[in-house]
């Protein structure tokens, strides 16, 4: 069948500076706050030691992934810049070995016609921001708007498009409260305080809103937005109106805090009732005065999530198991998401029917097997027909958004190759390009091969 993409959509594979570069101390590199956990005995298990400091060492390898990816018929890579590879040391400290290093790189890419789509912080918050008090420091904001204006004027010319934060669910707000309920942060500085947590979350609001007024300001005519993992939060019972208001304020906390400020300057409802406690004095206005408008939103889809109401907390909403588990066939649970190709569909929607993004796209999406645990250093799945499914089932969700009138203009596969993915080490293999950690050889996997035929065929 046809898929009726347009000429110019994105067809790209993503990933991050931290997951694949390596190269942890090497080109005036400053120390990233997981450089600084994962050598704590205490922390270590989030870790596994030795791999990320190397990973794939992408830093050392680019030419050769780039060329694969030209062979392929990429059309554009999605990765970020490392913060503390080039402001190692404070906020007016820039490494010129970095910016070198970064201008090599996307040269490269533009070489090979693909298009650079970079993030501003992909998780590797540097450690001297950390110490300084990270996102619960107000400062945080002119810190963030200078290394954003460093990377502006060293890359503007060469990258067109711009993310500002990935995912700051974990990078920010996950280092002061579980996302995924109460307890103990899981990212640095692994602490339990909903003040923080909540003080962390607008303060990267404003700093995002800075860095989108900064770009504007310099010139450069590309397009910015930002990308949040974003996914539709289903009832646990259709028929029961109190799980459709439970679900709809568990997704306005965990998709709300972030949509509703950078898309329509404003928090969702819940943040006054149940969370102005932890919230800065003046939240709403802060938010009102400093909204900066973006060009799209990037959303990184993995799987649904599912809630129900109760009574025993202001939020009213808990999480809930799928009611329906066991009951949509065989190839599910990967990493613990439930793979359902639909939910993409039904967030895209619901993303443009209620914040009306000026366009939207898919930043992320993508499944990962688990390395055999005798003998890590070998990739699993060279011929990975189950992810080939996987791709071919989402990406038909897109372009049935697409008819629909959504305006998808962009799909990012993750990962461009393994990765290290943090808590989980570098044991699941996400990539369309499988690394060999002793030898770091490259092996393009059969999806890979697909994909290219597909992008061949839709463009
Ligand atoms: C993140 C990636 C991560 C991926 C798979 C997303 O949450 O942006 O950094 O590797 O999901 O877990």
């Amino acid at each position: 069948m046809s898929y009726y993409f347009p000429k110019d959509f994105l067809w790209g594979s993503a990933c991050s500076a931290y997951q694949i570069e390596g190269a942890w101390n090497e080109g005036g590199k400053g120390m990233s706050c997981h450089d600084h956990y994962a050598r704590l005995p205490e922390y270590a298990h989030y870790y596994e030691m030795g791999r990320p400091d190397s990973c794939s060492d992408f830093y050392h390898h680019y030419r050769e992934d780039i060329d694969i990816m030209a062979e392929h018929g990429l059309k554009t890579f999605r990765l970020s810049f490392a913060w503390p590879r080039i402001c190692p040391n404070g906020p007016d400290d820039v490494n010129q070995e970095a910016i070198d290093y970064y201008n090599d790189m996307l040269n490269y890419l533009l070489e090979k016609n693909i298009v650079p789509f970079m993030d501003l912080y992909h998780w590797d918050l540097p450690q001297w921001v950390l110490e300084r008090g990270g996102a619960t420091n107000y400062e945080f904001v002119e810190w963030f708007e200078k290394y954003a204006r460093v990377c502006y004027a060293a890359f503007g010319d060469k990258v067109k498009y711009w993310s500002t934060v990935n995912e700051p669910n974990f990078s920010i707000f996950s280092g002061y409260y579980a996302v995924n309920g109460d307890g103990a942060g899981s990212f640095p500085p692994f602490e339990q305080d909903r003040t923080k947590a909540f003080t962390a979350c607008h303060i990267m609001n404003l700093a995002h809103m800075r860095a989108v007024k900064a770009y504007r300001e310099m010139g450069f005519g590309g397009k910015i937005g930002a990308v949040i993992d974003l996914f539709p939060m289903y009832p646990y019972s259709l028929s029961d109106e109190r799980d459709i208001y439970a679900a709809d304020r568990r997704f306005d906390f965990y998709a709300g805090k972030w949509l509703g400020p950078m898309l329509l300057g404003k928090y969702p409802e819940i943040f006054d009732d149940a969370y102005a406690q932890y919230m800065p004095e003046n939240f709403q206005q802060e938010i009102a005065d400093a909204y900066e408008e973006m060009d799209f939103i990037g959303d990184n889809y993995y799987g649904p999530g599912y809630a129900r109401y109760t009574d025993a907390t202001p939020e009213k909403f808990e999480l809930c198991p799928d009611p329906e588990a066991g009951a949509n066939g065989s190839w599910q649970e990967f990493v613990g998401m439930k793979v359902y190709p639909e939910g993409l569909y039904d967030i895209l929607n619901l993303i443009h029917k209620k914040y009306h993004p000026k366009e939207i796209i898919v930043t992320e999406n993508g499944v990962a097997f688990r390395r055999d645990e005798a003998n890590p250093a070998v990739p699993t799945e060279i011929d990975d027909t189950r992810r080939i499914k996987y791709m071919r089932a989402h990406i038909m969700m897109l372009s049935r958004a697409i008819e629909s009138g959504i305006p998808v203009k962009g799909y990012y596969t993750w990962a461009i190759e393994d990765t290290y993915e943090h808590g989980l080490g570098c044991n699941y293999d996400f990539g369309l390009i499988a690394i060999n950690y002793d030898t770091m050889e490259r092996t393009p996997r059969s999806s890979f091969k697909w994909y290219s035929e597909f992008i061949k065929a839709n463009t």
